[in-house]
């Protein structure tokens, strides 16, 4: 009989935000009457920017005509898209990237749950806590990991975020060969400073490690000394691979495009000790296993980057960090402390007690759904978070009725 991966029998009987989405479904079929308010998972209201739309459109027209057709493109994307990323994101801010260093992908859901496997089945992974699920599950479907016992891994080292450390984790004083870092942060919305990830990037170039650094919120930054790129930071290039997303800053989340960076003096090494560009790997893995994001949807992304696609995306980012702070204010008020909602569409509460006790109530009482804190792992117990993606009347709404909870 065919073997499964029993690696998998590992994991939790389900995805975190599948999980969530099934307790909702139940509770709406229970009570047809009651308008839920989702906070829940961070997937945007609002609709696409007409930039993105307009240039969507024009792709289709060009490929419903013989000259203008395309079929497979560029497994890495189109380089008109990977010249845009590269001046916008980098090179305008004075961060070194090429364009041929960036790979256009469909989601940093996959790239960041797919990059482990270009490294060794025996790398020793350091992963925050709490933590985006995919890090971790990704590598527990891989094998690094041992069984699961009281929420944590075995074989993982785990990075604690806690009130303690203002949620960012302390740099390790052991050797790991890869790191997970996240800023700003999901799912706590916190953000480090430029010497917080100094030192990360002195840390893995000390330990030749690698930072798998997930920046998928960076233009929710407000606060213009927090580094919006691992690239910000001197020696970066030798040591991080940075993921970055279209989803949540263009509305991108049902019409998928992101983009990972690669640097070409990114070494790592063989069994026998040599160093090999991971460039070249995940070029490799990439053209393999993916076959580039369609063209309409590169043009659309590619349209961010226009000066009508700036100023809408800028409006976008301007109406979820408008719903962020008006959602860390009101909880303030409420008298809990939370972190985040001012670099970051995501507002960190402590609470007391079970999360997921905390999760049914809001659900029961008040009709909102949160992300309870343990679904991101132990250091998320006696928290929970609420997502700003939402539209402005549901966000008033959600505001108004938690004052109700007792
Ligand atoms: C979240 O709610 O944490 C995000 O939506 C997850 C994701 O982007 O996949």
């Amino acid at each position: 009989m065919a073997r499964i991966n029993d690696h998998f029998r590992k994991l939790q009987a389900s995805y975190l935000f599948s999980d969530i989405a099934r307790k909702v479904t139940a509770f709406q079929e229970a009570n047809p009457d009651r308008k839920i308010i989702r906070m829940g998972i961070g997937d945007v209201t609002e609709p696409l920017p007409p930039a993105c739309r307009e240039a969507m459109k024009k792709a289709i027209d060009e490929m419903g005509t013989r000259d203008g057709f395309r079929g497979y493109g560029p497994e890495q994307g189109y380089p008109f898209l990977r010249e845009a990323i590269a001046k916008h994101e980098y090179q305008n801010h004075g961060f070194n990237v090429a364009a041929d260093e960036i790979f256009v992908s469909d989601g940093s859901k996959c790239d960041s749950g797919n990059i482990q496997e270009i490294f060794s089945s025996e790398a020793k992974i350091a992963i925050p806590d709490p933590v985006y699920p995919v890090y971790v599950d990704t590598n527990v479907m891989a094998g690094r990991t041992g069984v699961s016992k009281d929420g944590r891994y075995e074989g993982l080292v785990y990075l604690e975020a806690r009130p303690d450390n203002g949620y960012i984790p302390e740099v390790l004083t052991e050797t790991v060969d890869l790191v997970y870092l996240c800023f700003p942060n999901n799912p706590t919305g916190a953000v480090a400073t430029k010497e917080q990830l100094q030192a990360w990037v002195d840390y893995a170039r000390k330990n030749e490690a690698i930072i798998l650094y997930d920046a998928a919120y960076a233009a929710f930054i407000q606060d213009s000394s927090i580094p919006t790129s691992i690239y910000a930071i001197e020696g970066a290039r030798e040591c991080a691979i940075e993921f970055r997303s279209f989803s949540k800053n263009a509305g991108f989340t049902g019409t998928r495009c992101a983009f990972t960076v690669v640097p070409k003096e990114l070494k790592a090494s063989t069994k026998d000790g040599d160093k090999v560009a991971v460039h070249a790997l995940w070029n490799r893995r990439h053209s393999t296993k993916f076959n580039g994001v369609s063209y309409p949807v590169q043009r659309a992304a590619e349209a961010v980057y226009s000066p009508e696609g700036q100023k809408q995306t800028n409006e976008l980012i301007a109406y979820y960090m408008t719903n962020a702070a008006m959602i860390r204010k009101a909880v303030e008020a409420l008298g809990f402390s939370c972190v985040g909602g001012d670099n970051a569409p995501y507002v960190w509460i402590q609470a007391e007690g079970s999360s997921w006790a905390l999760f049914d109530r809001l659900l029961d009482e008040l009709g909102i759904v949160c992300t309870p804190g343990a679904g991101f792992g132990t250091c998320g117990e006696g928290h929970i978070r609420l997502s700003a993606f939402n539209s402005r009347a549901n966000v008033e709404e959600a505001l108004e009725r938690l004052k109700q909870l007792k």
